[in-house]
């Protein structure tokens, strides 16, 4: 079923689709939820749900201006799809089937999303659209994200229903065995910035009841191999119990949680979501905040979530006219947002003994890679 469901998708034609509006934006709207996406990294750049008092509030970090996005030099994935293999790769190396290969050590020593010519880089072709629907798509040329080998196709639609807003992704590498590992990266901000208290996410409560266990890190940030298990209160237990972002400020290890080298604080790591059977339609995550009364429950197939606490925004990039308010200087502070990505365990193609190549490495012949990636709105 899902080989069909992809197969239809590559299949689409190039057909004339309508040009996006006067903000160079495309708009969906169903009850409840009003988003817009850019062709630029298959993104997503306003999202706006009502909150407890029927406000609207465009709750996701981006631009007004669709135009920047490409030449945005603090490019931060900003409701990305960033691929074709998202996240990390350790010391920008890897082995497939017996060759080395080196991709682009663009953070560090190591690889993050790919390199400065991943899929969060590129324009995409609009195949479809709908005033509920979108769906981008890429034809990724052999060796085009240096270092990974043969041309893989792919595409992304994103959809909008009552309060909801779905997201599937598939790819298929036609003509070479290659890393493929895809998510999507918004950050939120679920007080649109306009909580005149703060602008910070600190106050916002998060829950992974699945995530007893996560990726080991060294101090860079990189895999080490490790699935530590996650202890009831500990700095990085959210499956005990929903918690606030900043409940653990002052444990020792707040700084250095995400990576001791360049002292990051907070969360820029991967819980696993291990769900027994009659929980794989449960959420993986929810996250709330008090004030605007915001929340959304996560709903995906992927077997890990990264959450990112925005410890290296540097305070540059700017908000969208539509958010902030007192507490704000019109630009994006550390800890002023937290990145959410469903996706499989973190440089899994350099550990094997995790299991997860099956689903990392795509090739000819194999079933294409799939994902849903679902957010349900309501209010507290
Ligand atoms: C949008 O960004 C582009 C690229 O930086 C710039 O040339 C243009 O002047 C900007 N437009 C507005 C309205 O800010
Ligand atoms: C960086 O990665 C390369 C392999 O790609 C490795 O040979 C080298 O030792 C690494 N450097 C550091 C400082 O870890
Ligand atoms: C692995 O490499 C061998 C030798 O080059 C080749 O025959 C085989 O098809 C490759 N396997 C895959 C899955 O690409
Ligand atoms: C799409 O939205 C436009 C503008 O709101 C409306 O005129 C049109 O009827 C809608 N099309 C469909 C198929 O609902
Ligand atoms: C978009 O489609 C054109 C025409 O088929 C193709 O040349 C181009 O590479 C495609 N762009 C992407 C990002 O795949
Ligand atoms: C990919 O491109 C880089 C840089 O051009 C090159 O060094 C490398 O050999 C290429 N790899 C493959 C598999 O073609
Ligand atoms: C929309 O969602 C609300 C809340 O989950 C639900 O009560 C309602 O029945 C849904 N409406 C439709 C048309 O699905
Ligand atoms: C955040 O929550 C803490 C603990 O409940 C509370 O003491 C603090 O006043 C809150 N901060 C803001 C800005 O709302
Ligand atoms: C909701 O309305 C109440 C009463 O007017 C007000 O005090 C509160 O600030 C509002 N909350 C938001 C998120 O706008
Ligand atoms: C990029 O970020 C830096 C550091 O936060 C900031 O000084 C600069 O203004 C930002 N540039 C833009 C164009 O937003
Ligand atoms: C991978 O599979 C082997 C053999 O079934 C098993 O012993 C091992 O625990 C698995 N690894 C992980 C991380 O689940």
């Amino acid at each position: 079923m899902k080989l069909s469901a992809a197969t239809t998708l590559f299949s689409l034609a190039l057909a004339t689709v309508p040009p996006p509006g006067p903000d160079g934006k495309y708009t969906l709207t169903a009850p409840g939820i009003t988003a817009k996406f850019i062709p630029y990294a298959a993104c997503i750049t306003n999202l706006l749900v009502p909150d407890k008092n029927g406000t609207l509030r465009d709750i996701i970090l981006g631009y007004d201006n669709a135009s920047f996005y490409p030449v945005d030099p603090n490019h931060s994935d900003y409701g990305a799809v960033p691929g074709r293999y998202a996240n990390r790769i350790k010391d920008h190396t890897y082995v497939l089937n017996g060759t080395r290969y080196f991709t682009e050590a663009n953070d560090g020593n190591g690889t993050l999303h790919s390199g400065t010519n991943g899929w969060s880089h590129r324009v995409w072709n609009v195949s479809a659209v709908s005033n509920t629907s979108i769906t981008f798509s890429i034809t990724d040329v052999g060796n085009s994200s240096l270092g990974m080998p043969g041309t893989v196709m792919g595409s992304v639609t994103h959809s909008v229903s009552n309060s909801s807003w779905h997201t599937t992704i598939a790819a298929h590498a036609v003509d070479h065995v290659t890393p493929l590992m895809l998510t999507t990266h918004p950050y939120w901000n679920l007080d649109a910035f306009a909580n005149p208290d703060t602008d910070l996410i600190l106050n916002h409560t998060l829950s992974l009841p699945f995530g007893k266990r996560m990726i080991g890190i060294d101090e860079n940030t990189e895999s080490t191999g490790e699935l530590p298990t996650v202890p009831k209160g500990d700095i990085n237990d959210f499956w005990s119990a929903p918690k606030m972002i900043g409940a653990s400020m002052g444990d020792a290890r707040w700084v250095g949680n995400c990576g001791t080298a360049g002292g990051c604080a907070g969360y820029n790591n991967q819980w696993l979501v291990d769900r027994g059977s009659g929980e794989e339609e449960m959420p993986i995550a929810t996250l709330s905040s008090g004030w605007s009364g915001i929340k959304w429950d996560l709903y995906s197939d992927q077997p890990g979530i990264v959450v990112y606490s925005c410890h290296w925004m540097g305070g540059g990039n700017q908000l969208k006219a539509a958010q902030g308010g007192k507490a704000s200087n019109g630009f994006v502070r550390k800890d002023g947002c937290v990145a959410v990505e469903p996706q499989d365990w973190i440089d899994g193609i350099n550990h094997p003994e995790w299991n997860r190549t099956q689903y990392q490495i795509n090739g000819p012949g194999m079933p294409p890679f799939s994902s849903f990636i679902q957010y349900k709105f309501s209010t507290v």
